[in-house]
Order: structure tokens, then C-alpha cells, then sequence
């Protein structure tokens, strides 16, 4: 009898599935430090429905301060704790807090001390940590917080090189604990809508995805977040993609990666650097004079990138599908994600415009032509993907990116509070980080291909696909009114 690997990897079968696994541990085991074997696989990792989450947030700037709006407006959830190194930023949470009657949360990092938040990690007052710190940040938070016995939502990329997404899995399955990647465009409307038509075989059998991260950000690169210069830093110092997964983790669900299918290599390709450095001579003085991340001193007239304008990367699945990957955040240039998908029946792009076309019956030749407004219209409304039927009015209020981000938080809460698997589990954050990695080294040896490693051990080959699911809203008592944010739509 075929055993479900849901059911396997969930029941008694744990301790056999332990056994397996222990053998294909030792590079995970060398790299980590963490020491012994780790635990049993994590494809369908659950634990027991959570009715009360509470929640501790490190870092409460652009990103973690509208999460925690969002999270204090989803019943079931406790804003627990927050911890951050500007208190600004800590008193404007708890004055939020007060404002809507809520409980103040306990503090860390009051003082200004960068390891503060590890004092949260061990505190027992909160279940969850999600954390919205600068990038540097997230693998030790990943692996404190496990260690500590907290599930993690950690913003994207989950963690930045090979040696992180394995110690990151291998926490993971020591401590028997979700590290979710909150990546919010998983959820959105037009990427859900896509991922339906998809898995219901509207566009017959996809063998090519076209996606990308385009988001001219210059100005938002050249301002520094509270004093500090973080987020141009890999500009300055590393080729490839660091910011891989806004428009690869929805595709990679469509190819369902790691459910059936894996990365297998990977090329990438670059330009040369111009724009970012045009833009630091055109509007920064000479003398011009700020501090680094690593705190040197920066002048953003004369700064030269290591990185250029544009990456690519071209992924080839297991399975024979192609993946093609942009990052550009500097060319002037309108915001793109792609979400492009080429199958055997049809074509579906979200990007200028939605864009659709499939034959109505097998080879009728009828998708040389994108169908009309009105029909693509009238299939996002037919298709709407079952969490924005559901959810799409409630997320469109409470907002972020168009809602996506209240999706994105609604359903891992509604995953811990009903004892499911996370849309998306721990090899799935390590292979899409990987990319930041891979992609640099690939740039290195002249667009070598470069293998991706295999996080799941060979688990992907039995992995279920992934599905389109539901949610029981019912399960959610909203009746006490919602507020809708300001800052939740900024970042
Ligand atoms: N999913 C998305 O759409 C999206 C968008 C933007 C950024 N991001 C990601 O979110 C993360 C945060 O980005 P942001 O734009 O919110 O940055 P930000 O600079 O606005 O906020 C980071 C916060 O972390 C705090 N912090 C820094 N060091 C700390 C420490 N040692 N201890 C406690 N707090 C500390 C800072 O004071 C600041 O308030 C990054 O990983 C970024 O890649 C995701």
C-alpha cells in the first residue's frame, strides 16, 4: 500500500523516518555545528493545533511594524513581545498597542544592545518569533529561536548563504519546528489566481516560468533605514540575485519544487553596474559622507557596486522544466514581477497587465491571441483562488501590498491554530535562498552551471504536489471589528 507522506511523516512512522534521515546528515552536521544526527524530515511538518498564538516580533521597522497591526487584528493572536534596537520604534508599537486596548507587550533591546533580542528567543512569553530585521540577522535568529523552542517566520531571503540554509534546516529538524518564509507574494491575488489555473490544468503542462524581482529602488537603497545602510550593502560588495524569491516562490509552487520536482542547476548572467552609480553622482554632494553597515565610511557620490544593474539566472528542474529569474533594482523602470508561465495549452502573465490565453480544445490553435479585458476579468473572477474568496474582502481593508500580507499572516496563523503543514516548510526557504549564493558563484565562473543542493534528501521524488487548499473562516471571530493602516500598505 502506498503510504500518504503527509501521513507518514506525521504519525508513528517518525522514529523510522529519524533513522533515514540520520545517514544523509553529515554535511548538514559539519556545516552547523549543531552536533549528532538531526531530526526526522519536515516535508508535513505539524504540531498541535494552537488555539491562543502569541507572538514576538524582532525588528519593528518598515516591514514588522504593519505586521504587527495585522497579527494584533487576527483573533487568536497575542502581539507577546517586541524587541528592537531603536526604542522610536518600540514606543510607537506600544502607544498603537494602547490606542486599540491591547496589552502592552514585554520589550527587549530597549537599550540598544544588538543581541538583545536573544533574550526573546529564550523568554517563555511567546510561541512564535517573526522577524523583520536587517538581513544579517535572520539565520541567527532562525536558530536561536528553534533552539529556544519557538516556530519562526522569517521575512525573505530566509537566510543568505549554502552554510545558513543548513544550519537553518538542520534547527529545523533537530528542534522539530516550523521556519516559514513570509513571503507575501506566495498570496498574492494574481499569483493565486495563477497557481488555480495551474493546478487545474487551464494551461495544460507548464515547461517554462518567466519571473523576477524589478523594483527600481534607488532611492530607497541611498537612504539609510534608522542610520544604518543595510539593504545596498550586497550591492556594494557581491555579485548575484539576494533578492530572489518575491516572484520565484509562487512559480516554484506552480513547478511544485520540492513537491515532486527539484532545482537542479542553475546559470546566471550579469550586466555591468551603471545606474545605481549614476544615481549617487547626480544627487549626492562630493564631500558626501554616511556610515556603512560594517562601519566604514560610505560616500554615495563616489561609491562604486560590485553588483551590476541586472541579474539573470536560468534554473533547469529535474523533471525538465525551465526557470527564468530577474533582479534589477536600479534601472528606472516600471515595478515587474513576471509571473509568466508557458504549458503546453496555454500562456498566463500578470505583468504589465493580466494576460491570458489557452486553446479552448486541444490543439485549436487558440491562444495566438491573448483573450480580451473582459474575458480575463471574467476568469480572475472564476478562478479566484478559494483564500482571496474567502479572505479577499477582510485582507483588502486591513491591507498590505494589496492585502497579500494579511493572506500571507492569516494563513500560517490558521495553520498553527488547525495543527496543518505551513504552505511552504523549511527546504523550501533554504532552496530558494540558495539562489543569493549560487547565483554569485555562478556570475564568478563566467555563468558556470552551478548545482543546487538538496535539502530534502531525495524527499521531494514522494513529496505530494502542492494543492490548492481552503480556509474556514468561520474558524475566525472578526466580529470585533478590524482597523485598517496607514503604514500597512508603505514598505
Ligand atoms: N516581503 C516584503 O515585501 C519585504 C519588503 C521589504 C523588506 N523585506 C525584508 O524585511 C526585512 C526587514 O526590512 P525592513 O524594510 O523592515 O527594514 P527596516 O530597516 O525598516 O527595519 C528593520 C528593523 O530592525 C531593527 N533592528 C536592526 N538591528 C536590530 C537588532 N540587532 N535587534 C533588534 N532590532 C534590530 C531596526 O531598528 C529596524 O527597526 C529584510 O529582511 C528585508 O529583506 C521584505
Amino acid at each position: 500500500m502506498e503510504q500518504n507522506r503527509r501521513e507518514f511523516l506525521t504519525g508513528a512512522a517518525w522514529m523510522g523516518a529519524a533513522a533515514m534521515a540520520a545517514g544523509c546528515m553529515s554535511r548538514a552536521s559539519a556545516v552547523s555545528g549543531l552536533g549528532g544526527g538531526a531530526g526526522a524530515p519536515m516535508h508535513g511538518f505539524r504540531v498541535a493545533p494552537m488555539k491562543k498564538v502569541r507572538v514576538g516580533f524582532i525588528g519593528v521597522g518598515g516591514r514588522g511594524t504593519p505586521a504587527v497591526h495585522r497579527i494584533a487584528q487576527i483573533p487568536g493572536c497575542e502581539v507577546a513581545a517586541i524587541s528592537d534596537i531603536n526604542p522610536e520604534r518600540l514606543d510607537a508599537i506600544q502607544k498603537w498597542l494602547k490606542e486599540h486596548g491591547l496589552p502592552a507587550a514585554k520589550e527587549w533591546s530597549r537599550d540598544g544592545r544588538e543581541d538583545a533580542w536573544r533574550g526573546l528567543c529564550e523568554s517563555d512569553c511567546c510561541d512564535v518569533v517573526y522577524s523583520c530585521t536587517p538581513r544579517p540577522l535572520h539565520c541567527p535568529i532562525n536558530v536561536c529561536a528553534m533552539a529556544n523552542g519557538k516556530h519562526v517566520m522569517q521575512e525573505v531571503p530566509g537566510v543568505f548563504s549554502l552554510d545558513e540554509c543548513w544550519e537553518t534546516v538542520e534547527a529545523a529538524e533537530k528542534y522539530r519546528r516550523h521556519c516559514y518564509m513570509l513571503e507575501n507574494c506566495v498570496y498574492g491575488e494574481e499569483e493565486m489566481l495563477a497557481f488555480n489555473l495551474i493546478k487545474k490544468g487551464k494551461l495544460g503542462e507548464i515547461v517554462q516560468a518567466e519571473v523576477g524581482y524589478q523594483h527600481d529602488q534607488r532611492s530607497l537603497q541611498y537612504k539609510p533605514a534608522d542610520g544604518r545602510f543595510w539593504r545596498i550593502d550586497r550591492h556594494v560588495k557581491h555579485h548575484g540575485n539576494y533578492y530572489p524569491t518575491h516572484g520565484l516562490v509562487p512559480a516554484g509552487r506552480c513547478l511544485d519544487i520540492n513537491r515532486g520536482d527539484r532545482f537542479e542547476y542553475l546559470v546566471s548572467m550579469e550586466t555591468k553596474s551603471a545606474s545605481f552609480e549614476a544615481f549617487g553622482r547626480a544627487n549626492f554632494p562630493a564631500d558626501d559622507s554616511v556610515v556603512g553597515i560594517d562601519g566604514k565610511p560610505f560616500n554615495r557620490h563616489t561609491q562604486r557596486m560590485v553588483k551590476g544593474d541586472i541579474n539573470m539566472c536560468l534554473m533547469h528542474t529535474a523533471m525538465g522544466k525551465t526557470l527564468s529569474l530577474i533582479h534589477n533594482v536600479c534601472t528606472p523602470r516600471p515595478y515587474d514581477r513576471g509571473n509568466l508561465y508557458m504549458g503546453t495549452k496555454g500562456i498566463y502573465r500578470s505583468y504589465p497587465s493580466l494576460l491570458i490565453a489557452w486553446e479552448e480544445k486541444e490543439g485549436d490553435g487558440g491562444a495566438k491571441k491573448y483573450f480580451d479585458e473582459a474575458k480575463a476579468l471574467q476568469i480572475k473572477e472564476e478562478y479566484r483562488h478559494p483564500f482571496w474568496k474567502v479572505a479577499g474582502e477582510i485582507a483588502k481593508k486591513i491591507g498590505g501590498h494589496g492585502g497579500m500580507d494579511f493572506v500571507m499572516d492569516l494563513r500560517w496563523v490558521y495553520c498553527l491554530q488547525n495543527g496543518l503543514p505551513m504552505d511552504t516548510d523549511v527546504y523550501d526557504l533554504a532552496t530558494y535562498s540558495s539562489i543569493v549564493e549560487l547565483s554569485e558563484r555562478s556570475v564568478n565562473a563566467r555563468s558556470s552551471a552551478i548545482d543546487f543542493p538538496d535539502y530534502t534528501r531525495g524527499g521531494w521524488k514522494t513529496a505530494k504536489p502542492f494543492t490548492v487548499d481552503e480556509m474556514d473562516m468561520n474558524r475566525f471571530d472578526f466580529s470585533h471589528g478590524i482597523s485598517k493602516d496607514k503604514d500597512a500598505q508603505t514598505t
